[in-house]
C-alpha cells in the first residue's frame, strides 16, 4: 500500500494529512501559531512558526506507516506573504503575509511604473496591497538594510519546501499571486521585473503543480520521521489546492470557500480576466489552464473575531459540552431571522479585495437598535459575509464564467446553516465533498500525480473525490435576502470616502 501526504499551511496553523491512495484519511494532525498585528492593517508571521508546524505535523502523521510506503508530500499554502532570505538562507525579517494592507502606495508606484493596462494584460490583475511585489517594495523603501541583505524571495509554503529539501521552488498557481508571473505564459516576466527593478536571481524555480521539485534532505529525514529521498511536488496556493481537492477541474465547476478569508472560485480552461480587476486569474493546479476567484479578506476572520471577544462565555460552555464554538453560535444564529431585525454586517476587517479593491475600508455593523441581542449579531456577521461572497459570485457571472455546479468548503462550509445562507443567496443548489480536507487532499493528490500513481490530476480526481447531495435553495427565503442584500450592495458606496478620512485620523 502507498501513502500520500498533504500540507496545508494556513494563517491560523498547518494541518498535515496522511492519505492512502484512494483518498482516505490516515492520520492528521494541526499545529496552531499566531499572526501579528503591529500595526492596523498590517499582518505578519514567523517562518520558523511555519516550519516548526510542518515539522511536528509530520513527524506525527509519518509514524503511522512504513515511511518508505510515502510515495510524495504535496505543499499547500497561504498565498502572497513575503518571505526574505539572506545568503546563508537564514529568514530577515517577519512575514508580510497576504491580509496586509500597508502597501497602498507601493501599489500606486507599481501601477505607475509598469502602467495600469500593461500590468493587468502581463499579471492578469492590477496591482494589490496583498500581492507579494508591493510588499517586496515596500521593505526596498522602508527597511532598506534588510532589502539590501535579501538573496531569496520566497512564499510562505515556499519556505517550507526549501527547508525539507533545500531547493529554491514554487508552482505557478502560488507564483501567480505574486504580481511578478506572466500568467499567460506560465514564466516569471522579464518586463514586470525590469520595470520593478527586482533582480530576477532571487526568485525560485517555477514549476507546474505535479512535478516534482525536490526530495527530502536527510537532515528533514531526520526531524520529520520522512525517508530521505521522498519526492515534494510543486502544490499550490491553498485555493488552487482546494480546487483540485474538491474536484474543481474543469469547466463549469466551482467553489465557495469560507476559511480565514472567503473566496469563490471558478475553473477556466480559457484565460479570461475582469479588466476592473475586481477577480484575480491565476494559473491553477491543472497543468496549462486557468482559474478566476474573487476573494472577500475578512469572511471566517469576521466570526472569529467577534466569537475571540465577545463570545467567552459560549467558549466556556462549548469547552465544558465537548463541542465547537461554532456549534453554539450557530445555533444561536438560527434563533434570528433572516435579515437579523434589520441588522447588516459589513465584513472589511482588513479592508477588502473583491469587490471594493479598498485597503482602507473597514468592517461595520449597520442598523444596530437596542432590540438586538448577541444572536442578532452573530447572524449579521454571516449573512454580511455570505453576501459578500455573492458580489464574488456576480463579478464572475458577468465575465460569462460558468460557475453552475458550486461547493462549499472550508470551514464555514461544514456549517449547514451557513452553507443554506449561501444556497439561498446564491440562488443555486451548493455541495459539499465527503472529504473535508481539500487543500492538504489537493496537496496530497498533486503528489499522487508527481510520483506516477495518477496520470493526471483530473483523473486522479475523478477516483478520489465524492460527494454529499446538494443543499437546495428555499426561493421563499432567497426573495428575503435579496431585499437585504440590495442595502447590503449600497452601503459600502454610501461610506466610501469616510474610509478614507477615518485612515487619515
Ligand atoms: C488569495 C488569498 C487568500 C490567502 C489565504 O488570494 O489572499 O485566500 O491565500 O488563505
Amino acid at each position: 500500500m502507498k501513502y500520500l501526504i498533504g500540507i496545508d499551511l494556513g494563517t491560523s496553523g498547518t494541518k498535515t494529512v496522511l492519505f492512502d491512495t484512494s483518498g482516505k484519511v490516515i492520520a492528521s494532525k494541526t499545529v496552531e501559531y499566531p499572526m501579528y498585528q503591529p500595526q492596523n492593517g498590517w499582518a505578519e508571521q514567523e517562518p520558523e512558526d511555519w516550519y516548526n508546524a510542518a515539522v511536528e505535523t509530520l513527524k506525527y502523521v509519518s509514524s503511522f506507516v512504513d515511511p518508505s510506503d510515502i510515495a510524495g508530500v504535496g505543499i499547500s499554502g497561504q498565498m502572497h506573504g513575503l518571505v526574505m532570505l539572506d545568503e546563508n538562507g537564514g529568514v530577515i525579517r517577519p512575514s508580510i503575509i497576504w491580509c496586509d494592507g500597508r502597501t497602498s502606495a507601493e501599489c500606486e508606484e507599481i501601477t505607475k511604473l509598469v502602467g495600469r493596462e500593461r500590468l493587468i494584460e502581463i499579471t492578469a490583475n492590477p496591482a494589490l496591497p496583498s500581492f507579494t511585489a508591493s510588499k517586496i517594495l515596500w521593505v526596498r523603501k522602508h527597511e532598506p538594510e534588510n532589502y539590501a541583505k535579501c538573496r531569496h524571495i520566497l512564499l510562505p509554503k515556499d519556505y517550507v519546501r526549501y527547508r525539507l529539501t533545500g531547493e529554491f521552488a514554487t508552482d505557478v498557481s502560488d507564483a501567480s499571486g505574486m504580481q511578478l508571473l506572466d500568467i499567460a505564459n506560465r514564466c516569471w516576466s522579464y518586463e514586470v521585473l525590469e520595470k520593478l527593478d527586482i533582480d530576477k536571481s532571487m526568485l525560485a524555480k517555477v514549476y507546474e503543480s505535479p512535478e516534482v521539485t525536490g526530495k527530502i534532505t536527510s537532515e528533514a529525514a531526520a526531524v520529520t520521521g520522512l525517508r530521505a529521498g521522498t519526492p515534494v511536488v510543486g502544490g499550490a496556493g491553498d485555493n488552487a489546492a482546494a480546487a483540485v481537492g474538491t474536484g474543481v477541474v474543469e469547466d463549469n465547476k466551482a467553489f465557495t470557500t469560507i476559511g480565514t478569508s472567503g473566496v469563490v472560485f471558478a475553473h477556466t480552461s480559457k484565460m479570461t480576466f475582469d479588466k476592473g480587476g475586481r477577480v484575480h486569474t491565476f494559473c491553477c493546479a491543472v497543468p496549462g489552464e486557468w482559474h478566476v476567484m474573487g476573494v472577500t479578506l475578512a469572511a471566517g476572520l469576521s466570526l472569529k473575531w467577534f466569537r475571540d471577544n465577545f463570545c467567552e462565555s459560549e467558549m466556556k460552555t462549548a469547552a465544558e459540552m465537548g463541542v465547537d464554538t461554532y456549534y453554539l453560535t450557530d445555533k444561536e444564529a438560527e434563533k434570528s431571522p433572516i435579515g437579523c431585525n434589520r441588522l447588516i454586517y459589513l465584513p472589511y476587517l482588513m479592508g477588502e479585495r473583491t469587490p471594493h479593491l479598498d485597503a482602507d475600508c473597514r468592517g461595520m455593523f449597520f442598523g444596530l437598535s437596542a432590540m438586538h441581542t448577541k444572536r442578532d449579531l452573530i447572524r449579521a456577521v454571516m449573512e454580511g459575509v455570505s453576501y459578500s461572497l455573492r458580489d464574488c459570485l456576480e463579478i464572475l457571472k458577468e465575465m460569462g464564467v460558468d460557475v453552475s455546479d458550486m461547493t462549499a468548503c472550508g470551514g464555514g462550509g461544514s456549517s449547514p446553516l451557513w452553507r443554506s445562507m449561501l444556497a439561498d443567496i446564491y440562488r443555486c443548489p451548493i455541495k459539499t465533498c465527503i472529504s473535508k480536507e481539500g487543500p492538504a487532499l489537493g496537496a496530497a493528490i498533486l503528489a499522487g500525480v508527481g510520483a506516477g500513481i495518477y496520470p493526471s490530476v483530473r483523473e486522479a480526481c475523478r477516483s478520489m473525490i465524492a460527494f454529499n447531495p446538494a443543499q437546495t435553495p428555499d426561493m421563499d427565503n432567497s426573495e428575503k435576502y435579496e431585499h437585504v442584500y440590495e442595502v447590503y450592495r449600497q452601503l459600502y458606496g454610501c461610506v466610501k470616502d469616510m474610509y478614507s478620512m477615518l485612515a487619515k485620523l
